[in-house]
């Protein structure tokens, strides 16, 4: 036990907090408390624990963390292999936003890749390197040679097809090196915020089911995606976006919540990601006529446009009546690439679609189909990750938020392959470098005396609950109608009809009943409150995607189908009130590019 773990002793508790219901012994005291282990969160604590104690509370082992997951690469124009330059990052990633990405954030991100990048490679992480034994790269989706004149360029450095995994484990052994101290299966249940402070969170360790108070000069939520809210998706069943849930229930207004990305090429039917570094390295896409059908969407960057012009594409093809045998699905074919390049570049790949689809990579096409991946959207922060209470200008002292959980916002409507674990190590650093500078002047504030009576409450309540209704019949509902009405097209129809259906799953929701009455290990109350959350931000997505009224990015809606510039040139907030979803707007900074008609 580090000597600032836990209250030293029972005088100083009393004097910052009285708990009710909490024994002390469930108390602790961190500088700073990180909620989430994947990529962000772990950045964010390896800094700061370099100037503090930090505690990372986790719902699942760190290493299963949802980064783990990410396949393809890590984007830097290192240069290694041909010219690149960070201006020419920077323009693909504005262009890839459709112009809704704030450059500040974006040159932010571009110009410090590389050192993110050698940061990873000093601690040892194993990146696949090019014979001459510098970290090899390759190419991906959107990214180009000079300003998008040139072809696509080789910028995603990877280690084969497990570029998350590796760097993931590569932090948490840095964590562990630098003793953070990890909380592992533990479900953050609230934030505690008071007079617009936050001084920590509330938690419920899951093995045991006892209410745990975690007392920090500062949060980080770190807290990743919310792809789980679709039935076809390539995330993990962690993958419930706790994090915007915690963050709405203390009045933040989420960004940008109508932007969902679908990633062109999951595996069908389930959507178990196939990574986009299969097209990198040279797979293409068919058709059941055996045509390359992206010759008719995007003729110059083909199977390496960004990830919105080839999901649409492939939904054409299938709503059309050209997916393979008339089924939803077209192929992903890598087979010409030869079966020593798939063992190098793509092991992974080949093991799940051979154990998942029951497929031999070397000898016939991948079916794959567009698949729930990524947020764009999420709770607003400055370029230092300091979450914005009213999502434009106001702090909320004592709250940071990093990586998918987030939106500072470098993704804009559609954010590029590989830009992901970039902004989650980058600015995951940037929100560590920001606690170490910041935390030292803040005090440990007062807890608030009723600090875990609601979420004490509403545990017994569930542990008790007798209604009449499943979370898992309301969540499949969900699931199907967010993936048929808020999928890779949209129109006003169908959203109005889902938005219905939301607010009825949250009316029945209220009626939930949970069998499983034993504290340890409750999957279904867990499930419960992860859903909560889920009918809280859905809500979010659904009204904002109604709200506007363009096409613009990963928004594609069917009524409105030319970007807006004129009116819809800014960012959305969405403020969950009494009523609904209250809508607030800010500005989106331009400082390089100026919006221009995206085409590739
Ligand atoms: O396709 C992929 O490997 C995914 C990468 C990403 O989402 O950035």
């Amino acid at each position: 036990m580090s000597e600032s773990e836990g209250y030293r002793n029972e005088a100083e508790a009393e004097k910052l907090h009285e708990p009710r219901g909490v024994p002390l012994h469930n108390v602790h005291r961190h500088d700073v408390l990180v909620v989430g282990a994947g990529l962000a969160a772990l950045s964010g604590a390896l800094e700061a624990a370099k100037i503090g104690d930090v505690g990372v509370v986790t719902k699942l082992f760190p290493t299963r963390s949802h980064s783990g997951a990410a396949q393809g690469g890590i984007a830097a124009s290192l240069a290694n292999q041909e010219e690149d330059h960070w201006e020419w990052h920077m323009f693909d990633t504005v262009k890839g936003s459709d112009y809704l990405g704030d450059q500040d954030a974006i040159e932010i991100l571009v110009r410090e890749a590389s050192s993110v990048v050698r940061g990873f490679e000093h601690m040892g992480c194993p990146f696949s390197r090019t014979e001459g034994g510098r970290l090899a790269q390759r190419k991906f989706g959107g990214h180009t040679k000079d300003f998008g004149k040139g072809g696509p360029v080789l910028r995603a450095c990877y280690a084969a097809d497990r570029t998350g995994h590796v760097l993931l484990h590569t932090l948490w052994e840095q964590c562990v090196k630098h003793q953070v101290r990890f909380y592992s299966e533990y479900l953050a249940l609230s934030l505690i915020v008071k007079d617009k402070v936050c001084r920590g969170i509330v938690a419920l360790d899951m093995a045991t089911g006892e209410v745990h108070i975690f007392h920090a000069r500062a949060v980080l939520l770190g807290t990743g995606g919310y792809g789980r809210v679709f039935s076809i998706t390539s995330n993990s069943f962690a993958n419930t976006g706790d994090g915007l849930g915690l963050a709405m229930r203390v009045g933040i207004p989420l960004e940008d919540m109508e932007f969902v990305q679908f990633h062109p090429t999951g595996l069908y039917p389930h959507g178990i990601l196939i990574t986009e570094g299969a097209r990198g390295e040279g797979g293409y896409l068919v058709n059941d006529e055996g045509e390359r059908f992206m010759e008719k969407y995007a003729p110059e960057k083909m199977e390496l446009a960004p990830r919105d012009v080839i999901s649409r594409a492939i939904q054409t093809e299938i709503n059309e009546g050209r997916g393979i045998g008339g089924k939803g699905y077209v192929n992903l074919d890598v087979r010409h690439l030869g079966a020593e390049k798939i063992k190098e570049r793509l092991p992974q790949i080949a093991e799940v679609v051979s154990k998942f689809a029951g497929v031999d990579v070397n000898e016939a096409p991948i079916p794959i189909q567009p698949t729930a991946h990524y947020s764009m959207g999420g709770i607003p922060t400055d370029l230092d990750c300091r979450v914005l209470a009213d999502g434009k200008g106001e702090v909320l002292k004592g709250l940071f938020a990093a990586g998918e959980c987030a939106c500072v916002s470098v993704h804009g409507a559609n954010r590029l392959g590989t830009n992901s674990l970039l902004e989650a190590a980058l600015y995951g650093r940037r929100a560590g470098l920001a606690l170490a500078r910041e935390v030292k002047g803040l005090p440990f504030n007062e807890m608030p005396e009723e600090v875990a009576e609601q979420d004490l409450k509403m545990l017994e309540r569930l542990l008790g609950a007798k209604g009449e209704e499943k979370v898992a019949d309301l969540r499949k509902r969900l699931q199907e109608e967010m993936m048929a009405k808020c999928g890779v097209f949209r129109n006003e129809k169908d959203l109005n009809s889902l938005l219905e259906t939301v607010k009825d799953c949250q009316e029945r929701y209220r009626n939930i009943g949970i069998k499983d009455r034993s504290r340890c290990f409750n999957t279904e109350v867990v499930e419960a409150i992860e859903f909560g959350y889920q009918l809280d931000f859905t809500e979010a997505i659904v009204a904002g995607a109604i709200n506007r009224k363009e096409s613009r990015g990963a928004h594609a809606r069917t009524d409105f189908k030319e970007r807006d510039d004129t009116n819809w040139l800014k960012h959305t907030l969405a403020l969950k009130i009494e009523e609904g979803i209250r809508f607030d707007y800010k500005p989106v900074t331009i400082t390089r590019f100026k919006p221009k008609a995206r085409v590739y």
